[in-house]
């Protein structure tokens, strides 16, 4: 049998529509709803795995809320925001005490040889109670073949910006969002090779392949909170078909 090659951020676009891919948006606006007393602050939704990312944590954690649907197989859950914040702060330290900047960075990419297993999001792959049962569980896995890891809602705040940051590169896992309310307004941005590209994404049952290895922002100056679904995959099966621009 022969595997493809994974392909890194420059062979593919910045964004793709994933073709032949519907979420019905009805279906996850009625999960919002039974969900809504769900939302949890970055640090206490991505527990240690602030520590991949402390500055975007700190600077972002008053606009942008999750409810995670799947979370660390390694994580306590029952551990306090208070708790979350101090091992996200360790994590910090014990990592800027080991490693220097550039190897810290370059450690998100390197699965295996995280220090915890909290910052490898490949351990993010355990349903909660909720999302056992969820229709979007069914959904994602009738119509992608890897398996999804990190899946949550994330809501990005009416009139906040995103601060531009870099995840990880698309060998490491390929992250997709499904909008589920925006506005016409609300741009996501990518910075390649010092140019600047925005896109609209509309919330029409779309599912959308991000190219987090490069800078990317969401800008939100309306006054609509912007919610999507947002999972990663664990490789790179479902988006063969996309071709780079
Ligand atoms: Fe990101």
């Amino acid at each position: 049998m022969i595997i493809p090659k994974m392909r890194k951020k420059y062979e593919l676009p910045l964004f793709a529509k994933l073709p032949g891919i519907h979420f019905d948006i009805d279906i996850l606006k009625s999960e919002l709803e039974a969900l809504d007393n769900e939302w949890k602050d970055v640090y206490e939704a991505n527990r240690g795995l602030c520590a991949n990312h402390p500055e975007l944590a700190q600077d972002n954690h008053a606009n942008f809320e999750q409810i995670g649907l799947t979370q660390c197989e390694a994580d306590d859950i029952k551990a306090s925001l208070q708790s979350a914040k101090l091992q996200c702060d360790s994590m910090v330290s014990t990592m800027k005490e080991q490693y220097s900047p550039l190897k810290a960075y370059k450690l998100k990419s390197k699965r295996h040889k995280a220090i915890s297993p909290l910052l490898d999001e490949h351990n993010w792959h355990q349903p909660t109670d909720y999302y056992h049962s969820s229709p979007i569980k069914k959904m994602i896995e009738e119509q992608f073949s890897e398996k999804a890891i990190r899946v949550r809602i994330v809501k990005l705040k009416a009139g906040a910006t995103l601060s531009p940051h870099i995840d990880y590169d698309p060998t490491y896992a390929v992250r997709i969002i499904v909008p589920i309310i925006t506005s016409s307004e609300i741009m996501n941005v990518f910075w390649k090779r010092h140019e600047k590209y925005e896109f609209h994404l509309p919330a029409d049952g779309s599912a959308y392949f991000l190219n987090v290895g490069f800078k990317h922002s969401v800008v939100n100056l309306t006054s609509t909170d912007r919610i999507s679904l947002m999972f990663s995959l664990a490789g790179q099966k479902d988006i063969g078909a996309i071709v780079n621009e």
